[in-house]
Parts: structure tokens; sequence; C-alpha cells
């Protein structure tokens, strides 16, 4: 026997409220009170209600992938993208690329309009930036989603992510064994866990060094956001001796403010990075850097949305951990004995 498909009629008599407030606070529009539109969610998720876009299923089925990034001109995204891309063509999808710049509208909009476009699934970088009530549209609609960043706390949503942790522990053991003491973490806002997980890593290496001081900066996870923390950490504090950046961007952004210093990399200052994006072999001089699969993190987050797809029943949230490495280049030394 075919289950009854719930209806927003279904979730109004419910909730005790009429039709078109139950399709307002599914599709997470302004305008309505934060506890109706918990009440609602709650009912519709209680009624296991999905979205009657996704449900129908397009006249014509169209085989494609949404990949929202917080922004492609980071290279990490760029290697992503190129996994996804791959995997999707392989299995005769398109792919579609969205910006958000961490921003919730403009994610809400690519999200509503990419489920309106009855897309296949939907890798995104996180879904951090929005609130409780547009996540649980996202997770209501019926369409598959695959984090590519963060993971723990989002568990509705699959994940596939570094693993963090121990990069951040293999950055910190590396420049604590050459023999650093002053060593400062620039890197992006504290909230994000893909980053706290790094900087739990880093902190992990340093304990029980009783000599070595961590310290922590942070800013924006970009070249500029690099540049403005490592000029900001030169003119307070002349005893750092290393840096562990957060990613590559913020750590090329570091090396220049170094060098407008008047600073050498690595005599002066050694610094190690993390993402192993292609243009860290090429500055000078190399980066020493923690590798995270990008490539292999598109190909697995297609593989994982397209599997979800085919799945009949209840969703399953799958989570990956793909591991990193320690690439050493030339931009870390011992510290010179001066400053030890
Ligand atoms: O949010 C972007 C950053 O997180 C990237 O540079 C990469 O490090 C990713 O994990």
């Amino acid at each position: 026997m075919q289950p009854t498909r719930i209806t927003l009629k279904d979730i109004a008599r419910e909730t005790g409220v009429d039709v078109s407030t139950v399709s307002r606070s599914l599709s997470g529009s302004y305008g309505i009170h934060t506890e109706t539109r918990e009440r609602v969610l709650a009912i519709a998720a209680q009624l296991n209600y999905r979205s009657n876009r996704v449900a129908r299923g397009p006249a014509v089925k169209t085989h494609s992938i949404a990949l929202i990034v917080n922004d492609i001109r980071n290279p990490f995204f760029a290697d992503v993208a190129r996994g996804a891309e791959d995997a999707a063509f392989a299995a005769n999808s398109d792919l579609v690329l969205c910006n958000s710049d961490l921003n919730a509208e403009k994610q809400m909009h690519y999200i509503r309009s990419l489920i309106d476009k009855r897309v296949d699934g939907i890798l995104m970088n996180s879904v951090g930036t929005l609130d409780r009530a547009q996540q649980e549209f996202l997770s209501l609609s019926g369409v598959p989603v695959v984090l590519l960043n963060r993971a723990k706390s989002q568990s509705n949503f699959s994940s596939v992510i570094p693993d963090n942790t121990t990069g951040g522990f293999l950055a910190g053991a590396y420049l604590v064994e050459l023999g650093h003491r002053h060593i400062v973490h620039l890197s992006g806002p504290q909230d994000y866990p893909n980053l706290r997980e790094r900087a739990r890593g880093f902190l992990k290496a340093t304990a029980g060094h009783s000599a070595v001081m961590p310290s922590f900066v942070h800013g924006n996870q970009t070249f500029a956001g690099g540049y403005e923390m490592m000029r900001a950490t030169l003119q307070r504090d002349v005893s750092i001796t290393a840096v562990f950046a957060g990613n590559d961007i913020i750590a090329f952004g570091a090396v220049r403010a170094i060098i407008e210093a008047g600073m050498r990399v690595p005599e002066d200052v050694s610094i190690i990075g993390f993402d192993n994006v292609d243009m860290a072999s090429v500055i000078h001089p190399p980066l020493t850097t923690i590798h995270q699969p990008k490539y292999e993190i598109g190909c697995n987050a297609v593989e994982m949305l397209l599997a979800a797809a085919e799945h009949k029943g209840p969703p399953l949230a799958e989570h990956r951990v793909l591991p990193v490495e320690l690439i050493e280049r030339s931009s870390c030394a011992p510290p010179r004995t001066s400053a030890v």
C-alpha cells in the first residue's frame, strides 16, 4: 500500500495555523514569528513531510549537482570543484557552481533556486551561516546534502572532511621539533569548526612543552587577512619565530607581511600552511604545508550524494574523514640561536 502523502494542509491542521503560514515557514521566508516557524518545522519533521517540489520530480529528468562554496578564488575550492566535476561528469551529471560569500541570504537564495530546479543534490562548504529554521528547511527539502568542511554539530547532513585535528597537530609538532618556542597560529573566524579543530591539534602538539608559548590571532581566511594578521603580530611581538597559518592563502599573505617588515623566511620567521594548493610549491621559498586531499574530497562528496539520491527510505547521514599529510619544503628552519 502507498504511504499517505503529507501535505501542507496536514501540517496546518496539526499546528493550528493557515496553509500560507506553513508554506512560508517551510520556505524560510521572512516575517514569520520564530516560535511559529519552529512549531511548524517540528510538526513537519514529526510527520516526515517531504517537499512536494522534490517528491513530484521534474517532467524531464535532468541530472545536475550543485556546489556552493565560500569563494572559488580560494584555490582550495578550485581543486575540490575539479574533483566534484570529474565525478559528476563520470556519472552523467552536470555541476553547477555557486559562491555564497558566507552570506546567509545569498546562500538561501541559491538553495531555494536549486531546489526549484530539482538538482539531484547539493554539496556545500558549510551550513554554519544559516539559522536553525533555514537548516531545517534544507533538511526537509528532500534534496541530499553533503558538507565539505564543517561536520560536527551538523550531523543531520552528511559530510566529508579532512582530519583537521591531526593536521594541526602535525604542523605544531613539526615547529616544536625544529626548536621554535614563540609560535603564532593565524586563523580564520573562531567559530568555524574545521579551523577550531586545526587549532585544537596545534595546541595539543605544544602542550607538555613548558617553554613553548603558542599564541592565536583570528581574522579573514584570505590573502589580505593573512597579511593583516601577520603585520599586526610583527608590530606587537618581535619574539615570534614561527607561524602556523590556518590555510595556505593566509600563509601567502603572511609571507608578504614578513618580507615587507624586512625579515626573511625561514631565516627570521618559519611558516607552515594548510591545504597544499598548487601555488604552495611555486612561491619562494616553497611552502611547507599540511596536504589535504582536496580533489578526493570533491569526488567522495559526489559519490555520497549520488548514493543518497538513490537511497529509498529515511535519509541517512554519512561522515567520512580523509587523511592529511605533512609536506616538507623550504619555508621552515630551526630558529636562530638568539631567538630561542
Ligand atoms: O574555508 C576554506 C578553508 O577551509 C580552505 O582554505 C581549506 O583549508 C578548508 O578546509
